[in-house]
């Protein structure tokens, strides 16, 4: 297995793959409030893909070693780490929860993104995890053109993250996608500045950042999928799909609704 470099035809594909998993989110936000529960959230979500024309990627999504994943998203809240099961428990007031949307359209072709939601009003250190996580996924991003190393992702990544006193999850990582959900390579969000797989224009993956308030360790729980923060701190994550472009980057994952890119990006962003 190696890493698949994308023709003109291919990104075109993922162009709208990644645009209507964004879209996914942006019809879900309004509905992120004190009451809701994540299987409703869940349900959502699967009736706008059937209008959309796209599948989820998650149901039944079954790696060697896992039972079938039974949601079509992730639903992590508060300590919850990453792939969250949508259940009946209701999401309240001061909560924080991460969405994460995979669809694959017609042709094949896999868009996968994630946001933190807050529930109503939060704890300063919650909204503060949330923003840090965002700025964090960010800096990654921004390392990203022809001749830079994977190492340097993780780097500005782990550098800063670790300066604002918050951790990084090791276990998870981002990864290529295409007409694959999960191929090479895997993105650490640590590491050193020149190591690792060198970039090239047409490599498409995931910047996927999992930052805890507390320690990095975390635990997985008996259902198989939940990853949870071993010591219950507040973890948080955002994700954007990304191509390697010839001029640096182009983020894929971007729709009406994103949040701001950071005023540090917007020089960057090659679209
Ligand atoms: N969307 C997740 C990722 O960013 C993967 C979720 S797999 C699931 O790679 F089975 F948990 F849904
Ligand atoms: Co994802
Ligand atoms: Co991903």
């Amino acid at each position: 297995m190696s890493i698949t470099i994308k023709n003109e035809s291919d990104i075109a594909g993922m162009r709208v793959a990644c645009r209507l998993a964004a879209e996914v989110l942006d019809h879900l936000a309004p509905h992120i409030k004190p009451g809701v529960t994540t299987l409703e959230i869940d349900r959502l979500a699967a009736d706008y893909m059937a209008q959309q024309g796209t599948r989820s990627a998650t149901i039944g999504y079954q790696p060697p070693g896992y039972p079938p994943y039974p949601g079509h998203l992730c639903t992590s809240v508060n300590h919850v780490v990453c792939h969250g099961i949508p259940s009946e428990k209701k999401l309240k007031k001061g909560d924080i929860i991460n969405l994460d949307v995979t669809v694959i359209t017609q042709d094949g072709w896999h868009g996968d993104t994630s946001r933190m939601f807050e529930v109503g009003k939060c704890s300063i250190a919650a909204t503060r995890l949330c923003a840090l996580t965002y700025e964090a996924m960010w800096l990654g991003i921004t390392q990203i053109r022809p001749g830079a190393h994977l190492g340097d992702i993780g780097h500005a990544i782990q550098q800063f993250a670790e300066g604002h006193g918050l951790s990084v999850v090791r276990e998870f990582c981002g990864h290529g996608i295409g007409q694959v959900f999960h191929e090479e390579p895997q993105v650490l969000h640590y590491g050193s500045p020149g190591t690792g797989v060198k970039l090239e224009p047409g490599m498409i993956f995931t910047v996927e950042p999992m930052l805890n308030t507390g320690r990095r360790e975390i635990r997985e729980m008996p259902d198989g999928w939940t990853i949870v923060t071993k010591d219950r701190s507040l973890s948080a994550q955002w994700e954007h799909t990304v191509v390697v472009t010839p001029g640096g980057y182009e983020v894929l994952t971007l729709s009406a609704g994103s949040p701001a890119i950071p005023e540090f990006a917007q020089a960057t962003v090659d679209a």
